[in-house]
């Protein structure tokens, strides 16, 4: 059984992730959902629960998708999951640098392969950063995340703004 690997840190999870998820797992019988609980990133804006929750929810229509945590790296966990393929978004040439290297060490550690998913056009700019950062200031992002991704923003926010 072919398995890839689709990790991060999906704080939140972003149409342009969805997307992602979905097109691998076209070509994958299954995909697992790799969300990383020890992002070298500042504090996370959702618990690792909360993440799972949102992630199992907007892939409930994907038979062939499982979430799981994972800490320390990508290619032990991946070995441990009989994942033989690492798959990534790549939006923009400013991605690539980056997720290159990456997937070079990753295969000189494991021989596991990255495959990169070109990001389609209406989703090239986005970010769970960005989506964090518009949605703290009260901009729309409806058309950026799933519609219980875009409540738990709004009210997470509210929740924060309530307890200054
Ligand atoms: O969504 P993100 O935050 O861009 O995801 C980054 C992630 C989690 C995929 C990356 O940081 C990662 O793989 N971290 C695990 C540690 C590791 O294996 N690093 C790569 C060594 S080259």
């Amino acid at each position: 059984m072919a398995t890839a690997l689709c990790p991060g840190s999906f704080d939140p999870v972003t149409l342009g992730h969805l997307d992602i998820i979905e097109r691998t797992a076209r070509h994958f019988d299954m995909v697992v959902i790799a969300v990383i609980r020890n992002p070298q990133k500042a504090q996370s804006l959702f618990t690792l629960e909360e993440r799972q929750e949102m992630l199992g929810e907007v892939t409930a229509h994907i038979p062939n998708v499982r979430i799981e945590f994972f800490k320390g790296l990508v290619v032990d966990f991946a070995r441990d999951h009989g994942a033989e393929a690492i798959v990534k978004g790549l939006r923009a040439i400013s991605d690539f640098d980056y997720e290159l290297q990456m997937a070079q060490m990753n295969q000189r550690l494991s021989g596991i392969d990255t495959f990169f998913i070109s990001t389609s056009p209406q989703h090239s700019f986005l970010s769970s950063s960005l989506v964090r950062e518009v949605a703290r200031f009260g901009g729309d992002v409806s058309s950026m995340v799933p519609p219980l991704v875009a409540k738990r923003l709004v009210e997470r926010y509210k929740m924060a703004e309530g307890a200054k």
